[in-house]
């Protein structure tokens, strides 16, 4: 795992955007896993400046999300697709033909098959991830047992809180989501997670610190990943006590 300090999270998003654009100069085909949330936002408006520039086409990019709320349409504002038609599909030239996140208004085990299925059929060249406060990566709570297949999942309460900032009410943050498993994660090649902000200090300290892997806190297991990077601010990294070596 490689750990990298930034001054502030909009360099953590610089820095991010620009190992996408590697990627992607690189293998103009590539598959980009994709991450939905406050901490990616920036990210994409990094990759939009960057297409603004001419630095980077996603003209031939397929690109395959992390995760979708079950019982959201697509154009409802919360879901995840609206965000990526927002902060990236509507602002680059990607053909949204191209690009999977799973529809939250079909027929959930039929749609869970077209996740996996699209899982299978287009490995990752590079994965974003964010962390949940409680330690989640994409929607893989915390618990006795993870799973390792995209699957249906019941959203934690404490994943409830930290969405419902988005949500008028509590009682309007949906009950469950699509989320890729854990071994869907772990096949994309190159792994990029940032954070930023101290409801992450617990995760990213389970993330970082020691060499404990733990179901209670899924993302200790990116530990295990071979091509891992992770994106801390100076502020969080004063706040777990984390020095750069
Ligand atoms: P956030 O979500 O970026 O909105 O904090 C990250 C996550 O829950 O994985």
């Amino acid at each position: 795992m490689k750990i990298v300090i930034t001054k502030d999270h909009k360099e953590s998003c610089r820095k991010a955007a620009d190992i996408i654009i590697d990627v992607v100069n690189s293998n103009p085909n590539a598959t980009l896993g994709l991450a939905t949330g406050g901490t990616a936002e920036q990210v994409y408006d990094e990759l939009t400046e960057s297409f603004k520039q001419k630095k980077v086409s996603f003209k031939n990019v397929k690109t395959i999300n992390l995760d979708e709320y079950v019982g959201l349409s697509p154009d409802h504002e919360q879901s995840y697709q609206y965000f990526m038609n927002k902060f990236l599909f509507s602002r680059v030239d990607i053909d949204k033909n191209n690009t999977f996140v799973p529809a939250g208004n079909k027929n959930p085990e039929e749609e869970l098959i077209a996740f996996q299925t699209m899982l299978n059929q287009h490995p990752r060249d590079f994965q974003l991830l964010g962390i949940g406060v409680n330690g989640h990566i994409a929607f893989n709570e915390p618990a006795g047992e993870l799973r390792t297949k995209a699957h249906i999942v019941d959203i934690s309460q404490s994943t409830i809180t930290a969405n419902a900032r988005y949500f008028d009410k509590r009682e309007d943050v949906p009950k469950q989501a699509f989320t890729q498993g854990m071994g869907d994660v772990f096949s994309a090649k190159k792994i990029v997670l940032l954070a930023s902000g101290a409801e992450k200090a617990d995760a990213v300290k389970a993330l970082i610190l020691g060499d404990i892997v733990n179901t209670w806190k899924p993302c200790s297991f990116l530990k295990l990943h071979s091509d891992l990077t992770v994106f801390i601010d100076q502020e969080l990294a004063d706040l777990i006590g984390y020095e750069q070596v």
